[in-house]
């Protein structure tokens, strides 16, 4: 559902709203949630529904109360929790579940309310985190329900923020919704069955966005591919009828100083390959280019928020198939940087892409930083679950960078280890490197497998394995289907890059 946003500072005297959306903080009356500038009537009634402990102002509570002002007829009172927990991730989740009650209601006109107290708990824009988990929270997928398609993708909401108090700004509103629709293109991209969704089709999401914020676009094909002796991924391509690409999107600033790559793993369907996955929830693997999507969903963030960096999106994209022609285990092949990696396990593709990409960006255009995002394996789930992002780097500065992008965005990281022992298990036999280890630490093997593609750059592999989807009653998560995870992390990381030392 598309909200429209609209903004006014005074104070309710004429402001007339299908419902109003209010955020109360924990036990306490409505002044001490900040909302004194309410009109009386409807004030009244959320007050006494608090004393009579209908609601609360629980973390994660919401109710739906009628006001008996005729103006604003309806409230959506939200839980904040406890005032000295508050803090911009509660603020955004709070957010993103009357993003979801909008979605049920039926209005077309909603305000919602800033308060001093609300912007006092958040060092960012309380306005553009409201607006950010609203747009958020009521996203939907329904692209493919025929009865519901023709009448909600028109349906639209006028959500109108009200602030008193002159806290925020039409542009901080804009900003929120601008970071939360680039999430929510990744969300759709990654919701989009395989059939429809194939190598070709990102490459024609990334010249769209080339297009629109002037952008250069380039496309690898499988050919040049062979000329750069890209032969992990044309490996990997080749039990599927359809081509591979390499999407290049390049983002400059005139006043950039400073080059920092963004890689993202597009299987648009892991089968396993020879090494053929289980049936069961063979069907989730239609995300396995989830990092493809949060770095085109960044990239469209970032062509119009301009941050002064220069920024070049790659993205090595195929499906992984068991075809006739597809790579056998024991297969050897040579990568692009020269190394000779034998295939022991055609699942573990994600690292064989993501090696080429790797080493033609730093190779090709030096940037100061990589940094890289793939659904790349289940142990990251078995060892993070859906909540957290898991990482290995080889660069504590920019590791430290990316950790506070994760938590100022919410797209929360956290790090592995990557003591160099860890990666005797992929020295090859028969070869330089060996695609899987055979052992346990599944997380950090994968990730020093790819450090071999790097060459030395500030680096930073982001396993988004469990948090890409299945991320259940969550705020501003959908309850089923691609979160979106790591495009606002992504654009927090540049908006806020420094130089590393
Ligand atoms: N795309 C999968 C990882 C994955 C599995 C993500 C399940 C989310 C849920 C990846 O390509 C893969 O198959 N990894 C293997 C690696 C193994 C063969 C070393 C895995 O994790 O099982
Ligand atoms: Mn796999
Ligand atoms: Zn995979």
């Amino acid at each position: 559902m598309e909200l429209k946003i609209e903004y006014s500072n005074d104070s309710f005297t004429s402001e007339k709203l299908e419902a109003l959306v209010v955020f109360v903080v924990e036990d306490s009356d409505l002044s001490g949630s900040g909302l004194s500038a309410l009109p009386g009537d409807l004030k009244k009634n959320l007050n006494d529904s608090i004393k009579l402990k209908v609601f609360t102002g629980k973390k994660d509570k919401s109710q739906h109360l009628f006001s008996g002002y005729a103006k604003i007829p309806q409230i959506l009172a939200i839980g904040l929790g406890k005032k000295d927990e508050l803090d911009a991730e509660t603020l955004r989740r709070a957010a993103g579940k009357a993003g979801k009650m909008l979605t049920l209601l039926k209005a077309n006109k909603v305000g919602f309310v800033v308060t001093s107290l609300i912007q006092n708990a958040v060092e960012v824009d309380a306005g553009q985190v409201l607006v950010e988990g609203l747009t958020l929270g009521a996203y939907e997928f329904n692209t493919y329900k025929k009865s519901q398609n023709e009448k909600k993708n028109s349906k639209s909401i006028t959500i109108k923020c009200c602030d008193p108090e002159k806290l925020t700004s039409l542009k901080d509103l804009k900003n929120g919704k601008i970071r939360a629709e680039g999430t929510n293109l990744a969300r759709t991209l990654g919701n989009t069955p395989a059939n429809d969704l194939k190598p070709k089709d990102l490459a024609a999401e990334a010249k769209r966005i080339a297009v629109k914020y002037k952008m250069e676009c380039t496309v690898l094909e499988e050919k040049d591919m062979r000329k750069l002796g890209m032969e992990m991924l044309l490996g990997v391509s080749r039990g599927s009828r359809e081509p591979a690409k390499l999407i290049i999107l390049e983002y400059t600033h005139q006043q950039a100083k400073q080059t920092v790559a963004i890689v993202g793993k597009g299987v648009t369907f892991d089968s396993g390959g020879i090494s053929l996955k289980p049936g069961k929830n063979m069907d989730e693997m239609k995300f396995d280019m989830c990092g493809a999507a949060a770095v085109l969903g960044a990239m469209k963030v970032i062509g119009q928020v301009n941050p002064k960096l220069n920024i070049i999106a790659v993205i090595p994209t195929t499906e992984n198939m068991p075809g006739g022609d597809a790579q056998r285990p024991g297969d050897i092949v040579t990568a692009h940087n020269g190394k000779r990696v034998e295939i022991l396990n055609t699942d573990a593709e994600g690292r064989l892409i993501l090696g080429d990409a790797l080493s033609y960006v730093v190779k090709e255009y030096k940037p100061d930083a990589v940094i890289d995002l793939a659904t790349l394996t289940g142990a990251c789930v078995a060892a993070l679950g859906h909540l957290t992002t898991g990482a290995v780097s080889n660069n504590d500065a920019l590791m430290e960078q990316v950790r506070r992008a994760g938590n100022i965005s919410g797209d929360r990281v956290w790090q592995f280890p990557s003591f160099p022992e860890y990666g005797e298990s992929i020295k090859g036999k028969y070869a330089d490197l060996q695609n899987i280890g055979g052992g346990d630490s599944g997380v950090i093997v994968a990730g020093l497998f790819l450090e071999h593609f790097v060459d030395k750059t500030p680096w930073v592999h982001l396993d988004i394995a469990g948090t890409s989807w299945n991320v259940k009653h969550l705020g501003y998560q959908p309850n089923s289907g691609a979160t979106g995870v790591g495009v606002r992390l992504l654009v927090d990381f540049v908006e806020e890059w420094q130089p590393l030392k």
